[in-house]
């Protein structure tokens, strides 16, 4: 019988993935979690035929120069590739494939939850339900501001932009978006196309943030841009922490030009800028967009078809390289 390709995972996977894993290959795990040191993943793949990694591995050239020569594919358990340096990999003959799809329908979900939470200041009224300072119902008491019918500007309408936006019309919202190339009218849906993004921000009482982390989106949020968002606007993020710069987020959170914020994911996580601690009208979470059951393991079940494909010498559905 041949041998079962040998993976090595840099995380825990959750239960139904590992299941999967060991039946098709010799999986050498990494049950406690802990994050690895470039150092202990080059040793770990020793004779590793392939990785399995995840958005807390940085997979630098540095590296994958040092990664041993049997190492032939790297799949990352996301769908988001920045922290793996893709030209590295090619340069080393490297396959390497994500995860996209599994996660639009969570990260969408979370998107809402964001919107609404940082709205209709959920963080306050969480913290004074459970630290007994409720005093009672009133007229003016804990105001926020009104989602239902606002218009919705959203930055990168790919996958998860388009099932906020389908959300977003369950609530009457009026989209705008601006992306690389215009879509569809199927895909459109009546939404008001913007090539430049500048353009969208001053029709965006709510923006999201939904494109991918890139050398062009590095903090695309910028103050210029804030300055050109409504007064009282409210910023959500679920793509990645480098878009925003969060040092003109925070400033206008704390003058009032911006309403609020709802943030899933920080620039340098978990270590964000400790300046949105105490802001109550952030709504922060910690980058939670995919973590539901279902979807970890849709993930999980894919960084194995792209394994499977591969040592079967398939083309996996899901190469970057
Ligand atoms: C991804 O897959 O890139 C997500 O950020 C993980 O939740």
């Amino acid at each position: 019988m041949p041998r079962k390709p040998a993976v090595f995972v840099t995380r825990r996977l959750p239960d139904a993935v590992t299941e999967r894993l060991v039946k098709g290959y010799e999986a050498r795990l990494n049950p406690d979690d802990r994050i690895l040191p470039p150092e202990e993943i080059a040793a770990g793949a020793a004779g590793a035929d392939a990785l399995i990694v995840t958005p807390s591995d940085k997979i630098t050239a540095a590296l994958i120069g040092s990664l041993p020569e049997s190492v032939k594919a790297i799949a990352t358990f996301s769908v988001g590739y920045e922290h793996v340096d893709l030209n590295a990999a090619k340069a080393r003959g490297l396959v390497v494939t994500n995860t996209p799809d599994v996660l639009t329908d969570a990260t969408a979900d979370i998107t809402l939850l964001l919107m609404l939470g940082a709205a209709r200041r959920a963080h306050e009224g969480e913290t004074i339900v459970r630290d007994g300072s409720w005093k009672s119902w009133a007229t003016t008491f804990m105001l926020g501001t009104h989602v239902t019918g606002k218009r919705l500007g959203i930055l990168g309408m790919g996958r998860i932009g388009q099932a906020v936006a389908k959300r977003a019309r369950g609530f009457d919202m009026v989209v705008h978006y601006s992306n690389r190339s215009r879509l569809p009218a199927d895909k459109e849906q009546g939404a008001v196309f913007h090539a430049n993004p500048d353009d969208m921000l001053q029709h965006a009482d709510f923006l999201s943030i939904n494109c991918p982390a890139s050398p062009e989106t590095y903090h695309f949020l910028n103050a210029e841009r804030i300055a050109k968002l409504p007064k009282g606007a409210i910023v959500v993020n679920t793509a990645r922490g480098t878009i925003v710069d969060d040092e003109a987020l925070i400033a206008a959170l704390k003058s009032g030009k911006l309403a609020a914020a709802g943030l899933d994911v920080y620039e340098n996580e978990p270590n964000l800028n400790p300046g949105y601690r105490p802001l109550k009208n952030t709504f922060l979470l910690p980058h939670l967009g995919s973590a539901t059951v279902e979807t970890r393991n849709g993930m999980g079940f894919k960084c194995l078809d792209n394994l499977d494909a591969y040592f079967a010498g398939k083309a996996p559905p899901n190469r970057l390289v």
